[in-house]
């Protein structure tokens, strides 16, 4: 098959692109038709690379209102609605929700997810059904999922063998919850157990990582001292990080030594961070966001993830990254031309390198063909305009579609 007239990746110029069996064969400014090759004209379309959600859980997906709505909005009613709500979980239950979750990412061209999933249950059931739902699902999307510890390890009965099962299960990322833990000393204890149980296990880290307005949550130096130590430097990924908005910037010069030594990745989630953050706050109050501008111009990489899609804690969400997207330029102040520009990488190249895809993903000749078509010319009219995506080609098979929406004024 061949795809002409492509602006792949913000390109001035239009390129050409062959698929065969699956990958890209062949990528250049003018191929000619094969006899009988299918030509797709996508008239001077972007063309990117999959969008990754690095950071989401599917296991509380679609369930806001059900029983009961988040009044206040906050982090602790959240908890308690999710509690009642937790009362009906099954494994249909899940599965329900999470195929139809999925199918609303894919039609905005999503086809990786990392999600999280809580292990903090005896039943383990959640793990379980995801863990299938990797398989079922595989045609349409690729699912990373991770043994996430919501009530902690060293705090929550029986919590290291929960993660040593939920490993034994079929994680394929070991996480954390530092500052959730009771102590300082549990806290330290729980990540040298989560990443030692991943170098023992060949596993990822993705930590939920000092998602708390407390400048004195520091779990992060730990984190990133034991990828460090251990040799699993970029196979390990510290997600919100929030506390770092409030260190003090003495520390973080110190820290950002260490973070550039370790090679770990980040993950922001400014949608939900900038409404769940900042609660106890007066005024001035905190926007509750990484410091993604400072850690990308050091060098470091950042994904953005949407972390909950319509559950007791974030009461929005369609699967549609440009938001999350959006969201992040405005409360990082990455307004700038260039920055819009690249802020695609957010959810596609950097995401990859968080999920440690490696040559499984990218528009390259030998790569799985797998691509997005959206209906603008460049990332900044697709961002400005939430364009749609016109088609979604996962290993060279269209899985989704969209048609560009229609709004008239009449005179
Ligand atoms: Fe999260």
């Amino acid at each position: 098959m061949l795809f002409q007239n492509a602006l792949i990746e913000n390109a001035a110029a239009a390129t050409c692109i062959r698929v065969e069996n699956g990958r890209f064969t062949a990528i250049g400014p003018e191929l000619t038709p094969h006899p009988g090759e299918e030509v797709v004209d996508l008239q001077n379309k972007l063309v990117l690379p999959p969008f990754i959600e690095s950071h989401v859980h599917l296991d509380t997906c679609l369930t806001a209102g059900d029983p009961v709505w988040n009044m206040s909005g906050t982090l602790f009613e959240g908890i308690e609605c999710w509690s009642k709500r937790k009362e009906k979980l099954s494994k249909q239950d899940i599965k329900d929700r999470v195929n139809r979750a999925v199918r609303m990412y894919a039609a905005h061209g999503v086809q990786h997810i990392r999600t999280h999933v809580d292990v903090t249950d005896p039943s383990l059931v959640a793990m379980e059904t995801l863990v299938e739902l990797r398989e079922e699902l595989r045609d349409l999307v690729d699912i990373q999922v991770v043994a996430f510890p919501q009530e902690g390890i060293l705090s929550y009965p029986n919590g290291k063998q929960l993660m040593t099962d939920a490993v034994k299960m079929g994680a394929d990322v070991v996480g954390a919850i530092p500052h959730f833990e009771f102590t300082r000393e549990y806290s330290v204890e729980s990540l040298n157990f989560a990443l030692w149980l991943a170098a023992e296990n060949d596993k990822l880290v993705d930590v939920h990582c000092d998602e708390i307005d407390d400048e004195a949550s520091r779990g992060l130096e730990t984190v990133a001292t034991r990828a460090l130590e251990l040799g699993l430097y970029d196979k390990v990924t510290a997600s919100h990080t929030t506390a770092m908005h409030s260190y003090n910037n003495a520390y973080v010069v110190r820290l950002m030594r260490l973070l550039k030594m370790s090679k770990i990745n980040f993950v922001s989630n400014p949608l939900v961070n900038t409404h769940l953050q900042g609660r106890m706050d007066t005024y001035p109050k905190r926007r509750g966001v990484t410091r993604v501008k400072e850690l990308t111009a050091e060098g470091i990489n950042v994904s953005f993830g949407h972390d909950d899609i319509f559950d007791p804690w974030y009461p929005m969400g369609t699967g549609n990254l440009r938001d999350v997207v959006l969201m992040g330029l405005h409360v990082c102040q990455m307004m700038g031309y260039q920055e819009i520009m690249d802020s695609y990488k957010f959810i596609t190249t950097n995401a990859a390198k968080t999920l440690y895809l490696g040559e499984k993903y990218g528009i390259e000749v030998g790569r799985p063909a797998s691509f997005v078509v959206m209906d603008a010319e460049n990332w900044y009219n697709a961002l400005n305009t939430n364009a749609v995506a016109l088609a979604s080609y996962k290993n060279g098979k269209k899985i989704a579609e969209g048609t560009p929406g229609c709004r008239k004024v009449l005179f």
